[in-house]
């Protein structure tokens, strides 16, 4: 897609179709209001005769408005004007999106980036404005013999800022909106690729295929031999099950000052979990192959952060690895060694991800991290608590939490945080191990975090349960993408770059 900015007098613009937002009661909102005046209070006129009353979800296409340059106007509502939201404005631009990508328009300007929203800069606005429009258009046909894209997909795209300069902000803006999309993309594509073509060392090639995009970025692939001298037994214990040699993939990103504390960003990619001699149910086992998604979306974070030239250190972990029933595979009752030294009990052995991330989390302890953030398909369990809106959240520390969960908001890519208490640590007591890898039946998100938290100790970190976000079920299944965009938000922040 075709960026470009726009500025000055909405009725001057020459474009093919102008989105303008409706508030309930049929408000007309900032800039539709000067194209109502300018043609003569034609969209008035119509909204009057009731098809529209500025719901979300609603909209109205126009034709021949006239003393406009535009060719049509699409009229999308936005709800009530007083509670405004960045989420319920991105949402009926990308249903705008949507209905012109499948049109016949192939052009068309955003107006709806002109609107003031409480607690939102322009810069934000421009960026998920990209985002989502880059999101409405994603298709994954790779694996289909015969692609049917959309016969006139859009193809230019512009943003409306009103009256305000369209200064260096402004543009760099809306590039970092199309880094992070890309990001995003790379993400969905990975995730939506199925077990057999997505193995652990397709991961590891496709991050060493984006280590050729900066020098900035150096790329290692730690292979079983050598995650065995390091001692990752818990590791390894999941991969014993597979055919496909587990990989442990290392992005070094060095775009900050050299002495500068890296964030490290860790990201579950288990690219087929099948549960392991405690075997999953056969329904909807495919999905599965999303297991990886939080391996992909730190691959996705470091990709915008890349395109971006950020000014951070980033490092991105993704231990990856299948978890299936076999003969060598882990048993109910085997008992680990993990790389900190820690000893685990595997009381169930789809309870795999904390036990390929913990390894991963004392690997991250040579960098020296200014902060880690693990992000992982972990629990059904959070799925129960939260659904697909927010992905959980738990913190050893409460301003790292805090940060993420404004990110979340930035980015409507929300996050909502759960208590880590220590007395859920108790429910990972083991007879026979330093700890059990299950928690027993409350609490299952909180208790695979305590989990964690046990090879957390000497950095700040957050964990990030994405089970019920990163990807949609039923007939519009497919990866989200989410939570590239919260952690590019989180990046972009600690990168001065952003409010
Ligand atoms: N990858 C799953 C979690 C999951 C399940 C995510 C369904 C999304 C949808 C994870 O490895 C797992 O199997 N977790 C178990 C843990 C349990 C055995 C303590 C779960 O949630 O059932
Ligand atoms: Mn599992
Ligand atoms: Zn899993």
């Amino acid at each position: 897609m075709e960026y470009h900015v726009k500025s000055g007098d909405p009725s001057a613009l020459r474009t093919a179709c102008l989105v303008l937002g409706v508030f309930t009661r049929r408000q007309l909102a900032g800039p539709a209001r000067q194209i109502d005046q300018a043609s003569n209070g034609h969209l008035s006129a119509i909204l009057k005769k009731g098809d529209m009353e500025g719901e979300t979800g609603q909209s109205l296409m126009l034709y021949d408005i006239p003393g406009i340059q535009a060719e049509r106007i699409l009229l999308v509502g936005l709800g009530a004007e007083k509670e405004l939201t960045l989420k319920s404005v991105i949402t009926a631009w990308a249903g705008a999106v949507k209905q012109l990508n499948e049109s016949s328009v192939i052009e068309v300007t955003n107006a709806l980036c002109a609107l003031e929203i409480k607690e939102t800069d322009l810069a934000q606005r421009l960026r998920e404005s990209v985002i989502a429009a880059e999101d409405q258009v994603y298709r994954f046909d790779q694996c289909k013999s015969e692609a049917k894209p959309p016969k006139r997909p859009l193809k230019k795209l512009s943003l409306f800022i009103g009256e305000q300069k369209k200064s260096q902000a402004v543009l760099r803006a809306v590039s970092q909106g199309e880094a992070i999309a890309g990001g995003i993309t790379l993400a969905k594509n990975l995730s939506n690729l199925p077990g057999n073509l997505c193995t652990p060392s397709y991961l590891a090639d496709q991050a060493r295929q984006l280590g050729k995009q900066s020098t900035k970025l150096k790329i290692s692939v730690l292979e079983e031999k050598q995650m065995q001298s390091l001692g990752m037994g818990s590791l390894l214990s999941v991969s014993r099950g597979s055919r496909e040699p587990a990989k442990l993939i290392v992005m070094e990103y060095k775009g900050g000052k050299p002495k500068s504390k890296p964030v490290v960003l860790i990201g579950k990619g288990l690219t087929f979990d099948a549960g392991g001699i405690s075997l999953k149910p056969a329904a909807a086992m495919d999905e599965m192959k999303y297991d990886m998604c939080g391996g992909a979306s730190v691959m996705g974070a470091m990709a915008a952060c890349v395109r971006m030239e950020l000014p951070i250190n980033l490092v991105v972990i993704v231990p990856s690895s299948e978890n299936l029933p076999d003969g060598a595979a882990n048993k109910p009752g085997d008992i680990v060694t993990s790389m900190s030294g820690q000893t685990i009990e595997i009381l169930n052995t789809d309870a795999e991800g904390r036990l390929i991330l913990c390894d991963a989390l004392t690997y991250a302890e040579r960098f020296d991290p200014a902060a880690v953030v693990d992000v992982a398909t972990l629990t059904g369990a959070c799925i129960i608590a939260l659904g697909s809106q927010a992905s959980g959240l738990l913190s050893n520390d409460d301003k790292l939490a805090a940060e993420l969960l404004e990110a979340g908001n930035r980015a409507t890519d929300r996050a909502w945080q759960l208590p880590l208490w220590d007395e859920y640590q108790e429910q990972l007591k083991s007879n026979f191990a330093d700890m059990a890898n299950i928690g027993g039946k409350g609490a299952g998100t909180i208790t695979a975090a305590c989990f964690l938290s046990r090879y957390a100790k000497k950095f700040k970190w957050a964990h990030l349960d994405i089970a019920g976000t990163a990807w949609r079920s039923g007939d519009q299944k497919g990866a989200t993408g989410r939570p590239v965009s919260l952690l590019s938000q989180f990046l972009l922040k600690r990168a001065g770059q952003a409010k």
